[in-house]
């Protein structure tokens, strides 16, 4: 038989100090702050955004929040948004967007985005490209000083035909960059955590909502250069159906810090 003896009880310190899922709580929960009855709301992807989009459904069923519609950044998305009791459309019967509410893998002090590490960066610039307004929510480790630095992808969504000749373009766009890498995101792969280093090629690739594939480019060094040129030159490779920096489309970042202070930066 075992010997149980009972739990150490928990630190003072330990209950104070939020853990990443409340600091994406309370950013998400102060950008639902703007949400008025009667708005078109684009709907985040990502563990940040679920907490918006369930708070929206809490508003909801209180009687808080009347005639708002959802539209999905994502298939994940349109299913949570179901759960909550969000009424969903799409940008068809709704080209304009009111108020977009989404995380970010990264933000840079210019407020550009890498976003689509969780693979919906299509859809998400599509419908926060087309908002009046767009709050990106975020935990303050995802602030740096400048884009894809950390190691992680600048995510970029390619059409499955001719998948490699498409890599091979993407590689000689930054030929002579040191430090560039990039390879063909595999379905095994989790994006949001993993560097050019760890990442195999032994399994099928990861296939987005849209039935594409996703390249993913590392810069071990960061993104130096004119964003937008960099941004121009990707887009211009056919085969590329979007990238995942987000230039100049946020409106406001909603930051919560570890020191429970919450930022809303301009
Ligand atoms: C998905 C995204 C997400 O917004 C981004 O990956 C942040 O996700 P999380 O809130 O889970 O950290 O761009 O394509």
């Amino acid at each position: 038989m075992f010997d149980l003896e009972p739990p150490p009880s928990p630190s003072p310190l330990a209950t104070m100090v939020p853990s990443q899922d409340d600091l994406k709580r309370v950013a998400a929960h102060r950008a639902v702050e703007l949400v008025e009855s009667g708005m078109v709301i684009g709907l985040g992807t990502g563990s940040t955004a679920a907490h918006a989009l369930d708070r929206i459904g809490d508003l909801i069923r209180s009687g808080a929040l009347r005639d708002v519609v959802g539209i999905p950044t994502s298939e994940w998305a349109a299913a949570r948004a179901a759960a909550a009791g969000i009424p969903v459309s799409d940008l068809n019967a709704h080209p304009v967007v009111d108020l977009s509410i989404d995380g970010a893998d990264e933000v840079d002090p210019a407020l550009n985005l890498v976003k689509g590490r969780g693979g919906s960066l299509l859809r998400e610039k599509m419908v926060e490209g087309t908002s009046r307004r767009f709050v990106v929510i975020v935990d303050d480790s995802k602030l740096v000083p400048r884009l894809a630095a950390s190691g992680l992808a600048v995510p970029v969504e390619i059409i499955p035909f001719g998948w490699a000749l498409t890599l091979r373009r993407l590689q000689s766009l930054f030929d002579g960059v040191p430090g560039f890498n990039l390879k063909l995101r595999t379905a095994s792969i989790d994006a949001k955590a993993t560097t050019f280093d760890e990442k195999g090629s032994d399994s099928e690739p990861f296939v987005t909502d849209n039935k594409n594939y996703i390249a993913d480019l590392f810069f071990e060094n960061g993104i130096h250069g004119d964003l937008r040129v960099i941004s121009d030159a990707i887009l211009r490779i056919t085969g590329v159906v979007e990238h995942g920096l987000f230039l100049g489309l946020a409106s406001s970042v909603v930051v919560a810090q570890k020191d429970g202070v919450v930022v809303v930066v301009v």
